[in-house]
């Protein structure tokens, strides 16, 4: 096991020997960590290795059963989330807890003078303050924008700008970079660097190990909740992380089965429309095929799925399914059609939270699992379960564990099993690895190449260039609403999607 170096400088935060068990299942088993101020330090690992109930912990969200964090030498073991911050700690929650109808300038100072109790706050001081922060880390936000209106990104610079105000010293962020675009995530990496150079720690957790390497000083890598190494992030490349993770291999190699060039398409989509999202769009998906859509965020290769999918249907232009057109005026014109969609939000869309894992799976697919009696086949229905449980890997003691206990990569994989058991004609998949460690994200590609193979035309909408390498025959991308280049064969390279993408 590495180590890292010894450190001259005092960690600005360190956990001790931090255990956490929820019912049955250890999060946390003794986890040791040091946060040095200027340091950018990444947590990396699988699905379910304990990086965001460490971070709760850090932040007072959670109580560990043993352990102790300690901040700027003190050790706190009862801490809550309000002495958290005002110790220094602030998280960039995925929804950024901020007030939509407030300012951006509001949102970044507001909170702070409350927490502060300066309950007579000045609005004349609100901008001033501000401004300050927006232009010390550079940013070309405007202060009296209503957040509500922004994009995710802007959002996310707003939230960091208000932890500034709290002065922050330790700055959290749980997979900070999955809704954003490649000049987005650039951006957020330059604001990360003026971080640093004020002295903020920063922890960082992502799945996509380039920007592991890209962003942090250094990397600890858990495994089933204990550290399996931590040292230099100079120290590790990309394989070496994926195997400190899995414990085995990377293989990211393009495998796409060959195509029956004479079978008729199972989906054409003709001369779509929808003004304001996308124009005159035209493709077709015959069985077995993977088709990848890609595109910028907000170029409109959500709302073409969308519209597919009947969520908002387009206001012209043609569906056929099998050759016969479907009219999809609403989700259930397009589930009726036999079109399957995992959307790009797993955790406000598609998942009944208090309900099992077990219920989630089937609970689109019931009428597939009638006898010809019409009563419910249970034995079948237990067959379903148990065969997606096992085949996603679902990272849970049983399948009869309430979604809301996964953690976030293996939530999207019970979204994923509850379409693959609807066996749909045509199956949409928006961004179906995000949030999914790099193992099992290659066991996710196979599970849809295997679909593909059972004869389900497949659209796998990403900016992953790597994940689109590795499975898809043909890829579109999408610019400004329209289809602007079609890549297949030997085109298909990450570095020529990434070109198209931009251009
Ligand atoms: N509230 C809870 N109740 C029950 N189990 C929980 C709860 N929160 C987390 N767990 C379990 O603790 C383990 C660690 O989960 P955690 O969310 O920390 O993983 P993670 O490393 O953040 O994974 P991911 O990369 O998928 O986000 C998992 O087995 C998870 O199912
Ligand atoms: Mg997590």
């Amino acid at each position: 096991m590495a180590s890292p170096p010894t450190a001259a400088v005092e960690p600005v935060l360190a956990v001790h020997g931090i255990t956490k068990r929820f019912g049955g299942v250890t999060a946390l088993a003794g986890v040791s960590l040091d946060l040095l101020p200027g340091e950018v330090h990444c947590l990396a690992g699988e699905n379910g290795c304990g990086k965001s109930t460490l971070i709760k912990i850090i932040s007072g969200v959670e109580r560990p059963d043993s352990g102790e964090v300690i901040i700027d030498g003190v050790a706190h073991s009862r801490m809550n989330a309000t002495s958290a911050i005002t110790s220094g700690v602030q998280v960039i929650y995925q929804d950024f807890s901020l007030f939509p109808n407030l300012t951006v300038a509001e949102n970044i100072v507001l909170t702070a003078e409350v927490a502060g109790r300066q309950k007579l706050y000045r609005a004349a001081s609100v901008r001033p303050k501000a401004r300050a922060i927006v232009d010390e880390l550079q940013l070309d936000l405007d202060l009296d924008s209503e957040v509500g209106d922004l994009s995710v990104a802007d959002k996310q610079l707003t939230a960091i700008c208000r932890a500034l105000v709290h002065a922050a010293r330790v700055i959290i962020m749980d997979e900070p970079t999955t809704a954003l675009t490649h000049t987005e995530v650039a951006r957020l990496f330059a604001v990360v660097e003026r971080l640093r150079a004020r002295g903020v720690a920063l922890v960082f957790v992502s799945h996509k190990l380039e920007e592991v390497l890209a962003i942090s000083q250094r990397v600890t890598i858990m495994r089933s909740g204990r550290v399996v190494t931590s040292g230099l992030a100079s120290d590790f490349d990309r394989r070496s992380i994926a195997e400190h993770m899995t414990g085995s291999e990377l293989d990211e190699s393009r495998l796409v089965a060959d195509l029956d060039e004479s079978a008729a398409p199972r989906l054409v989509v003709s001369h779509l429309d929808l003004p304001g999202a996308f124009h005159d769009v035209s493709f077709s998906v015959r069985p077995g095929e993977i088709l990848g859509v890609t595109g910028l965020l907000g170029s409109g290769r959500t709302e073409i799925a969308e519209a597919i999918f009947g969520a908002r249907p387009a206001a012209s232009g043609e569906i056929f399914i099998d050759g016969r057109r479907a009219d999809i005026r609403s989700i259930p014109d397009a589930v009726d059609a036999g079109i399957g969609y995992v959307p790009e939000d797993r955790l406000s869309q598609g998942l009944f939270l208090e309900k099992s894992i077990a219920d989630n799976i089937v609970a689109g697919s019931l009428d597939r699992h009638r006898n010809r009696w019409h009563g419910l086949d249970r034995a079948r229905i237990r067959a379903t379960i148990a065969g997606l449980f096992s085949d996603l890997k679902i990272n849970a003691p049983n399948p009869e564990a309430p979604v809301r206990s996964l953690s976030g990569g293996n939530a999207q994989r019970v979204v994923l099993a509850k379409w693959l058991a609807t066996e749909p004609k045509v199956l949409v998949l928006n961004g179906p690895t995000v949030g999914v460690d790099v193992g099992s994200k290659a066991q996710i590609l196979d599970l849809l190449r295997k679909a593909a193979a059972r004869g389900m035309a497949i659209i796998v909408i990403s900016d992953d260039a790597p994940e689109l390498v590795s499975c898809c025959h043909r890829v579109l991308v999408v610019a400004r609403g329209r289809v602007t280049h079609e890549l297949s064969g030997d085109e298909i390279t990450a570095e020529i999607i990434h070109e198209r993408m931009a251009a």
